[in-house]
């Protein structure tokens, strides 16, 4: 079986990509750490950053991912911002900033950084779209995950297991992505 590290300090997205690269025969490695993430202007620039501190500390092959939710009435904020949101205003300060408004339209990203052994960077983004709800639902998950219904679901990520998360999500679409280029470059 292969394996492959992710640099991360969430446990939960490494739940997500365990669960999405087991039928593949690929286990992944968590190292579990923080690591300074600039506030760059997009996620690429974040992860080309972050991979770029990481390098001189671990070697490669290992990959890393950056996230975040762009709510299309906010002009696509937080995005890039979603962490800090997330621990600052919160759900309850995002709920607030729609309250009132019908479009709540939203896309959820995911962008994966992977490095070989080769020092080669490679960049796989998976998007999902879909909507905010009204109020949180469900207790699974992380995250946004209680205010996020992807489109043609009526459930919010944290109402679903992480199988049934991982066949929708913008991290499985990255996943996705990630698995046909390593099944391709072997
Ligand atoms: P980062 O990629 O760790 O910087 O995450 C950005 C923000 O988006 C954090 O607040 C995460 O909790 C949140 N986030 C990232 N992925 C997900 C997800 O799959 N569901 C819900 N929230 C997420």
């Amino acid at each position: 079986m292969k394996s492959l590290i992710f640099v991360s300090s969430n446990d939960h997205k490494y739940n997500e990509f365990r669960d999405g690269f087991k039928t593949h025969n690929i286990s992944i490695i968590h190292m579990k750490r923080e690591y300074p993430e600039i506030q760059g202007r997009n996620h690429n620039e974040v992860i080309i950053n972050s991979i770029g501190g990481l390098i001189s500390v671990i070697e490669p092959p290992f990959f890393v991912e950056d996230s975040g939710i762009e709510v299309q009435y906010l002009e696509n904020f937080p995005s890039i911002y979603s962490s800090y949101v997330f621990k600052t205003i919160g759900l309850k300060g995002i709920l607030n900033l729609l309250k009132d408004v019908e479009n709540r339209s939203a896309t959820f990203k995911s962008i994966v950084g992977y490095v070989d052994e080769n020092y080669t960077i490679k960049i796989f983004e998976g998007k999902t779209e879909g909507e905010i709800t009204l109020s949180p639902r469900g207790t699974g998950g992380f995250g946004y995950d209680p205010i996020f219904v992807p489109k043609d679901s009526t459930h919010t990520y944290a109402e679903m297991t992480i199988e049934q998360k991982n066949r929708i999500s913008h991290r499985a679409k990255s996943i996705k992505q990630f698995l046909s280029y390593l099944t391709g470059t072997e």
